[in-house]
């Protein structure tokens, strides 16, 4: 079955095809505009959403040389998100799936978080421990079976990528500030300044204090420090950004006995986490860039293996911007 998957939780309008597991294309429109906003405007979002899935989608057909008729299934995200974005995607996967006569189903955007790691390569038995770490999500998750998931601990206050997002803007090297901030990092001293690694109880995150700490340290330097300084600021920022990540990781593989990790979402692209992986005494796997941020290709691997089960929605679905696991 060739399977549809749209995915417009945010300010990425994606679309990809799947065919039994495989990726036959995935096409990721990331909108710019929001960047000089500093920020994702949720309605300016839905607008550019409204404006590309239809074409997005004539392209993925069109570039497989397919015909809507084509298409056995679609699966969609439904949530978490911005409403006015994820309605976008559902109602056209709706009007699709009517038109088409064909099923849909309703995906949850952290699952397909998870299983990204596996859409290019072989899926790990379970258990398996899912470290998620996304603008708006940071948590580590236990995954005992398919579709059974425990949540062992997750951000208290923002998430691990909004932080970078924060800190970016402080700094002025704008919206997303993950990849600014790597890349400036790069070429600077990670230990010049000593922010306290966030550590709540148990495996619980927190990157509101580091964002705060940041934020007084710059504050402190002048002018021209602030020029020459800046990428000390990036690099220790986002040593201690990620020390958090591996203390709680590494405090869930003790308590579980479960060496074999995934990382998932758009921070899962940094170069520092995959290093600090590569040191650990386990088995881990991380999705290939392209699947790190938010993508289609995700959306249609996990909604093929649902359509195959039988498991669809109907027309009632509604979007849910709350969602959880
Ligand atoms: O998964 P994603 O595309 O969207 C959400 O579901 O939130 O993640 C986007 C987040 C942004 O906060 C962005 O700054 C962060 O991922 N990010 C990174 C990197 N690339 C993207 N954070 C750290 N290092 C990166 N290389
Ligand atoms: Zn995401």
């Amino acid at each position: 079955m060739i399977v549809l998957g749209l995915e417009t939780s945010c300010d990425e309008t994606a679309v990809a095809l799947v065919k039994e597991g495989q990726i036959l294309t995935n096409k990721i429109y990331s909108q710019e505009i929001h960047k000089r906003f500093g920020g994702v405007v949720p309605e300016i979002a839905s607008r550019e959403h409204t404006e590309r899935i239809l074409e997005m989608t004539r392209e993925v057909l069109e570039e497989k040389e397919l015909a809507a008729e084509d298409i056995g299934g679609i699966a969609v995200t439904y949530g978490p998100g911005l409403l006015c974005s994820l309605l976008i995607g559902l109602s056209f996967a709706k009007g699709l799936s009517y038109s088409l006569e064909i099923p849909f189903v309703g995906v949850n955007h952290l699952e397909a978080h998870i299983y990204s790691p596996f859409v290019s390569g072989e899926e790990f038995s379970t258990p398996f421990l899912a470290l998620l770490v996304s603008g708006g999500h940071t948590s580590i998750v236990k995954v005992n079976g398919f579709r059974d998931y425990e949540v062992l601990g997750s951000t208290l206050d923002d998430a691990c990528g909004e932080s970078f997002d924060k800190v970016s803007k402080l700094i002025g090297l704008g919206y997303p500030g993950g990849p600014p901030i790597e890349r400036l990092a790069r070429e600077g001293n990670d230990k010049a300044f000593d922010f306290p690694v966030p550590d709540p109880t148990g495996l619980d995150f927190s990157y509101s204090g580091l964002k705060t700490s940041v934020l007084y340290a710059y504050r402190k330097l002048s002018q021209a420090e602030k020029v020459y300084r800046i990428a000390d600021i990036a690099a220790s920022f986002q040593r201690v950004a990620i020390e958090s990540l591996i203390l709680k990781l590494r405090r869930a593989i003790k308590s579980t006995g479960i060496k074999k990790v995934t990382i998932s979402g758009g921070v899962s692209a940094n170069k520092i986490l995959r290093k600090r992986l590569e040191k650990l005494d386990i088995e881990w796997v991380a999705p290939e860039l392209q699947f790190t941020v938010d993508n289609g290709a995700m959306v249609g691997y996990l909604g093929n293996k649902l359509l195959e089960e039988g498991i669809c929605s109907d027309f009632s679905l509604k979007a849910n911007p709350r969602l959880f696991l």
